[in-house]
This record gives structure tokens, sequence and C-alpha cells, in this order.
């Protein structure tokens, strides 16, 4: 494997597409509609007019009533497809019930514990009417705010396309978290109403979700009610009069529902991410260009096919699950896997036993998967017949080119092309992709897409073409997010101010002789553990909220798994020693505060932190301490004696 590797990083070697993968491609149709000859040329032309692009993708879904401008621009404020009128549930639902696609499956779903449940076009359709009936009857509008705090089961695409449908907006707070985050983004959105479930299951264990959101509820004033889903069968308190079971409330409803006329601007969702602060940031994405941006991706990257089986092992909780489980499959009307519990449970071979038994056509997941697959062996995946795949794909962070070639080898049987996308919660649609006719490059995400100006500048905002720089995008798409909720302020500051009119990414990236984008990771203080996207002020802030802990600095090490692994060094109140039981303890509460993936991986206690004159902690040289590296020039520091504490952190 390493001598394999090794020569693929001399050689720089390409990996072409097949011709047959080529002309089968819907992209490769879609160009030779439009007289179109290759990549370059689609480039050409979509770069210089991309209005013109986005019209003719536009027009591919249901308005009710035409848009009048594909784009409006006044940097950093996007309008797309203004005037239109549109609904985003329509075009997912509504619009393939009318046609032969009625009683195609939309979801194969499996359970942990291996229960599979099919829905069809029809079947979601009617779920999605009767629950959005049953929010209007609790008095849930256009406007109104729902979150939905769910795991991966059949009733978090239902709830979230049903808030769409009613002109709500949804804000899905990610299962894994705890429920005092849950509460901080439920408080932030000033939610109505709020769906969770009695519990779910993760490795054979029951998490009772309903009992940990009643600890958070009466913090939460502004939520009217609670709905929720029956699915392990654990036992919970319902409030009369405030909670509802989902199947009391819904069975009764109609089964016809008409759509919100919504206007193409008006919002879909809050998701909330990790910003430099310890405050999530609420991501706003809207109806029509999201739709619109999420499908061309889903299209034209994927290349979904109406006979396809289409799996995106993420998670819902996430945008990758918003955009590619959720809205762009179905509004292409496709035929998706989704998997409640863990990869690797009850074995080792989970993933590749679904792919077998579905037939899974093409699937998406993250380098930390595979990363953690490749340390099983490849015995797991060669149990199964893994040759319905046509196409894989990665996001998340960068994938290590030896994680590539697995992946490619050992899952792709060496055919299938790896779609390797960079994009992110803000940017709602993948933005620097391979397509399936281009080539690849372990490593490398190729080039933006279609229309795409995205850049590497230096810090004076210049371009440049040796080492790394800022990851800049220079021109709007249709899926960007729109502002931060109530907090315009810090949507133009965190940005759009450090390089007026470029959308800063916070990455850092280099490009290479071919016009190849590498993304070396974030440059602000964000980490990546295992594909979440993980602020270290949260952690902190976590850690400090414990009564014993004073001082907190949380750093991110490499690790060969999970990308980044959480280290964190904390000083005590006065009156409290370190101990084992209270390393233990700070583990749990970050648990409780954040939820599992926050949880450090390593908590030294030490008597001060290295911090500047002026009183900053300096993590920077934490983070080459962690890493083994010269701590360099420390003479800044208000108490350099401490940088040696740090080695003796207990
Ligand atoms: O650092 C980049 C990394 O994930 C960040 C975005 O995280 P999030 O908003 O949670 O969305 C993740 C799913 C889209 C980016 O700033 N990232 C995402 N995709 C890639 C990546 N890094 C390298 N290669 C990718 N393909």
């Amino acid at each position: 494997m390493s001598s394999e590797l090794d020569a693929l990083l001399r050689e720089n070697r390409l990996f072409p597409p097949s011709e047959d993968l080529i002309k089968a491609s819907n992209i490769q149709k879609w160009m030779e509609r439009y007289g179109i000859n290759d990549y370059d040329q689609l480039i050409m032309r979509a770069q210089d007019d991309p209005e013109w692009f986005w019209d003719e993708l536009a027009r591919e879904l249901e308005w009710f009533q035409p848009y009048t401008d594909v784009l409006k621009w006044d940097p950093p404020h996007a309008e797309w497809f203004s005037g239109g009128k549109f609904n985003i549930t329509y075009n997912a639902l509504d619009r393939h019930v009318k046609t032969w696609r009625k009683n195609k499956v939309a979801y194969i779903w499996e359970g942990e514990s291996g229960q599979v449940v099919k829905l069809t076009y029809h079947d979601l359709y009617v779920r999605v009417n009767q629950m959005a009936n049953a929010l209007r009857s609790l008095g849930v509008g256009k406007g109104d705010r729902v979150s939905i705090y769910l795991p991966m089961i059949l009733e978090l695409p239902v709830a979230m396309l049903a808030c769409a449908k009613i002109g709500a907006v949804h804000s899905v707070v990610f299962s894994g978290f705890w429920a005092k985050a849950f509460q901080e983004r439920a408080n932030d959105a000033q939610v109505k109403v709020a769906i969770t479930v009695d519990g779910f299951y993760r490795r054979g264990k029951v998490i009772p979700l309903k009992e940990n959101v009643d600890e958070v509820l009466d913090g939460i004033p502004s939520l009217k009610h609670l709905i929720v889903v029956q699915h392990a069968g654990c036992p919970v308190q319902m409030k009369s009069g405030r909670d509802f079971w989902w199947d009391d409330i819904t069975q009764e409803q109609e089964k016809e529902c008409a759509a919100e006329v919504m206007d193409s601007e008006d919002p879909l969702f809050i998701l909330y991410t990790s910003g430099t602060t310890g405050k999530p940031k609420g991501v706003v994405h809207i109806h029509g260009g999201y739709a619109v941006g999420t499908y061309t991706t889903l299209k034209f990257v994927f290349d979904i096919k109406d006979e396809d089986i289409w799996w995106c092992a993420a998670d819902i909780g996430w945008i990758t699950g918003h955009s590619y489980i959720v809205y762009a499959p179905l509004i292409m009307g496709a035929t998706s896997v989704m998997y409640e519990g863990a990869p690797n449970y009850p074995q080792p071979d989970r993933l590749w036993k679904m792919i077998e038994d579905y037939g899974v056509n093409v699937f998406y997941t993250a380098p930390t998967t595979i990363r953690m697959f490749m340390k099983y062996g490849e015995k797991w995946p060669q149990k199964h017949d893994l040759t319905s795949l046509r196409l894989l794909g990665s996001v998340g962070e960068p994938i290590n080119p030896e994680a590539w070639i697995w992946y490619h080898k050992h899952i792709g049987n060496r055919q299938c092309p790896i779609m390797d996308t960079w994009w992110q919660t803000e940017t709602g649609m993948h933005l620097i992709t391979p397509l399936p006719i281009t080539s690849l490059k372990p490593g490398s995400t190729v080039k933006p897409f279609p229309t795409v100006k995205a850049d590497v500048v230096d810090d004076a905002g210049e371009s440049i073409t040796e080492g790394g720089g800022h990851l800049v995008i220079k021109t709007p798409w249709p899926s960007m997010f729109r502002t931060l909720y109530h907090d315009q302020e810090r949507y133009v500051e965190a940005y759009w101010s450090r390089f007026p009119g470029l959308y800063l990414s916070g990455d850092v990236a280099r490009v290479d002789q071919d016009g190849y984008f590498w993304i070396q990771g974030r440059e602000d203080d964000v980490l990546n553990v295992a594909g979440h996207r993980i602020s270290t002020a949260e952690v902190e802030s976590a850690l400090v909220s414990h009564v014993k802990v004073a001082e907190a600095a949380v750093v991110g090490k490499p690790d060969q798994i999970k990308g980044e692994e959480i280290f964190s060094y904390v000083t005590l109140k006065e009156g409290y020693n370190p101990s084992p039981k209270l390393k233990h303890h700070l583990r749990e509460h970050v648990r409780k505060e954040i939820g599992p993936v926050a949880s450090p991986a390593y908590i030294g206690f030490v008597e001060d932190l290295p911090k500047t004159r002026s009183g900053k902690i300096m993590r920077r040289v934490i983070k080459a301490k962690v890493k083994g590296e010269d701590v360099g020039d420390i003479t800044t520091l208000a108490n350099p004696e401490a940088v040696e504490g740090l080695d003796h952190a207990l």
C-alpha cells in the first residue's frame, strides 16, 4: 500500500473517469443539449453567464409564479429568483405524486436492530400533510420557528418537510447533542413548538431523549408545545396540555394540505453551527435558491438517475443530511437509503452489508468513517458484493491520499470515481467538487462547480498560486446562506468584512499548477472532530461552567482517524484539587453541556495557562506543545513558566 501511495504522490497521477461513465452522465447529456463539448467549455460558458446556467436549472422545478430576476447582487446580500413564488416541499413531494413517481420508494429506512421500512413518495406525502395539518392545529404558521430534536428516524424528514410546507422555519438540533445545547438553540430561535422522541438506539443501547429534554423545557419560555415520537418504547412523562404523542396528533388529520405559497427568498430553516466564539451561529437558508442549488449539485456531482439507489450516510442533524438526504434527493425524485444507527454496529461490515442488500449505486460518507474502516481492514468489505456501486463521495474534512486510495480500491473496486466535495453549512451546496467528467487527484477537491469563482488569496486579498492562503468565493451562488439568525452584524463581520465583497470561508487552501484545489483545514479556532465542526470557545465555556474550573484552554491535536482530537488544559478554583475523578466529571459535564462529540480526549490540570500580557490565552503555544512542535518565541508571554507547566499536567 505505502509504495503504491508513494508512487502516486510522486507521479501526481490523474484518475480519469471511464468513457462509459462520462457518456451516461447527467452533466454530459445536459452539455450536449447546449452544444457544449467538454468540461473547460462548460466552465467558461457558466462563468461568463451564471444567470443563464441557474435560470436553465431553476426552470426544471415548479414555480407557483415565475421569478422576475435570476439574481440581484448587492454584496453581501444576494436575492436569487426574486419575485418567484415557490415552496420546497411542494417540489419535493406534491410535484411527484402527480406523476408515475407516486409509488416510487422515496426512503428505504433501516433501524439499528435491522427492521426495514419503505416509504413511497405517496406515503411520505400523506405523512407530511398530516403533520403539517397537526402543526397548523397547534397554531404554527408562516415564519414561526419549530425545533426538531430527532435521531435518524423517518419522522425527522417528515417533520422538516411539514414545517416547510406551511412556511414554518425548522431548526434541527443534532440528536447527539445534549439537552443544554438543544435549549440554547431553541431559545436563540424563539421556537413555538419542539419535536422529539421518547428514545432511540445507539449501539444497542436506548438513549432517553425525552427524559433529557424534560430537564430543560422550563428554560425555554417561548415553547408552547412538545410533540413526542414513540420509537424506543421507553417510559416517559407527558405533561398534559403541553405534550402530545406524534401518532395521536397526526392520525386524525386530513391527508391533503395546501402548500403555503412562499416568496423565493422566505426562510426555510436555521441550522446552528460553530463559529469562533462560544455562541453557535444560526445559519439561515431560504426556499428558492437553496432548492435549485442542492438539486443541481446532486444531479450533476452525484449523477443520480431515476433507477439509482442513493445513500448519503450522514446525519440529518448536519447540513449534509439537510441538503443531500432530505431536500435534494426528494426534489430529484430519487430513492434514498436512511440508516438509524452506528456504522460499525453490530459488526464492522454494517455499511457494506447494507450496500449489498439494497444495491446502492452512489454512496457518500466522511473521511473519518473511511479511516475507521481502514483500521478494521479490507476483510470486512470483501465479505460483500459491492459491484452495484458506480460513484463514491467524501465530505467534511480533507481526505488523506491513503484513505482515498483505500476507499477507491476496497469499496469502489478501482472503478468508482470519488467525488470529494468541499462545502459548508453556510454554502448549502457543494462549491468545489469533481464532476463525473473530471479527472481526479487523491486528496484534491478538484475545481469550483460551474459558475462558482473560488480563489486563494494572501492577507492583502491578492490571488496566490504558491503555497496556502485564505479560501474565498468571489461570486454569489443560489443556495448561499442569507444571514445569521437575528444577527446580521455578525454575518457581515464574520464572512464579508475581511475582504469586502468576497466570502471568507475560514479554510486554508492551495491551488496547484492545474488549477486543482487542495483544502488544508480551518484557519480559525474551529476544530474538525470526526467531521463535526466544534469551536474551541464552545468547549472552553462548557468547561468553565463547571463549579470547580477557573479557566480552560482547548486546542486540536491531529488524530489518524478522527482528523482532530480535543485537548484541554484547565486551572481549578481555589480549594479544589486535581484528581482522576474530577477529570471524569469534567468529561461528563461537557457531554451534558454540548454532547459526546465535544467531550475532550485529554484533560490536563495546570497551575496557570500561558497568557499574553493583556491576559489572552496563547493557544498557539499550547497547540505547538500538544503537537510536540517548537513553541517558538514566548518572550511576549506574561508567564513563560506556564509553558513548562503544560509538560507536567496531570
Ligand atoms: O473545513 C472545511 C471542512 O468542513 C468545514 C465545514 O463544516 P460544516 O459546516 O460542518 O459542513 C460540513 C459538511 C459540508 C469546511 O470549512 N470540509 C468540508 N468538506 C471538505 C472539508 N475539508 C476538506 N475537504 C472537503 N471535501
